[in-house]
């Protein structure tokens, strides 16, 4: 028998306007909401703040968080005395305040907590994305960088599947093109990975699925044409859908030779965009007949208006370096469903720089 647990956030709230009437749901609860110090610019985290009447709001300012910086909101949470978090942001701000929120009543600092841990989580938790892309509101993993180590590592626990989800488009309105391309690719990985992944079942085939197409129909809109309310939705919905695919499939080998080039400066979703085509046509006998749409999505990508790899400090000369590390990344290699080696994971950088 299989069994899959916490399959998806409690309650997805979505539409424009959403996270207006959430109030009622942290109603008599002491709220910690946790941001990212960027959206205070944008005007986003004033818009909820007043939505939500937070009790504290803690900022972060960091792209990609370090195990301290997540460790910080969790000493700043136990000092609030808060019964409910909110996360406000893109991936690295929910992974954060989830991670948090499910460390709260452990009694353990978050470096003990690495890998597959059970938790009881007694608060609410609450997740808002601000970006159509990580998902993380429907995981239950969480990515922070060892400061020991330098080592990106996970946190696992369904503890951090959220109580609810709010998916409101008019939190994504005012991202720029660049970032709104990048993150949608990191969602269209998720799909994609999770769906040819050996570890996919019927659950998880469906919401990748219809993720991806939902990404080839909304993304370009999204990109091209900001302000339109339903293409925002639509990716907001594939970025969930990818996000509950990877917690029963995970990702594969785009993820695991994206991290190697993430640690050099490159942003996750970037990476992803440089290496699905490659990836896929450099691993996959034929990659057209296990991705619905193959082609069409990698010209797709092409045509966004994403950086390019030379802008980040990364030379040719360091393929064999990348490569390696590439190959730490068992756990999604094992995912992939045909064997990447040391040798076609340097043959697929190489391309990069071609
Ligand atoms: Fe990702």
């Amino acid at each position: 028998m299989s069994e899959t647990l916490n399959l998806f956030p409690g309650r997805v709230l979505y539409g424009a306007g959403a996270l207006k009437e959430c109030r009622e749901l942290l109603k008599g609860k002491r709220v910690f909401m946790v941001s990212d110090a960027g959206l205070e610019k944008c005007g986003v985290l004033a818009e909820a703040v007043s939505a939500l009447e937070p009790d504290e709001v803690y900022l972060m300012n960091c792209r990609e968080p370090r195990l301290s910086d997540a460790q910080q909101v969790l000493d700043a949470l136990a000092a609030s005395g808060a019964d409910a978090v909110v996360g406000l942001g893109g991936g690295s701000v929910m992974d954060a305040a989830k991670a948090a929120a499910a460390a709260l009543d452990s009694g353990k600092g978050l470096s003990e907590l690495l890998g597959s841990v059970s938790l009881k989580r007694r608060c609410l938790l609450m997740l808002v994305p601000t970006t159509a892309g990580t998902g993380s509101e429907a995981t239950c993993n969480a990515i922070f960088i060892d400061d020991a180590d330098g080592v990106k590592k996970a946190m696992i626990s369904s503890a951090m599947i959220p109580d609810a989800a709010v998916l409101d488009p008019m939190l994504t309105l005012g991202l720029p093109a660049a970032i709104t391309a990048f993150t949608g690719v990191d969602a269209l990985c998720h799909c994609a990975e999770s769906y040819i992944s050996v570890k996919a079942n019927e659950l998880s085939r469906a919401w990748s699925l219809r993720g991806i197409e939902l990404i080839k129909e909304n993304l370009p809109r999204a990109v091209n044409a900001p302000r339109d309310i339903e293409a925002r939705q639509n990716m907001l919905f594939a970025s969930l859908f990818g996000g509950a695919a990877l917690r029963i499939a995970g990702t594969t080998a785009v993820h695991a030779l994206a991290y190697p080039l993430g640690k050099r400066g490159v942003p996750h979703g970037v990476a992803n965009s440089l290496l699905f085509y490659e990836v896929m046509r450099g691993t996959l006998d034929d990659p057209s007949s296990l991705i619905p749409g193959f082609e069409a999505l990698s010209e797709m990508i092409r045509a966004l208006p994403l950086p390019k790899l030379s802008g980040y400090a990364i030379d040719a000369g360091e393929v064999p370096v990348l490569a390696r590390e590439a190959m730490d990344q068992t756990r999604l290699l094992n995912n992939h469903p045909a064997p990447v080696d040391e040798a076609t994971a340097a043959r697929i950088y190489s391309t990069l720089f071609a």
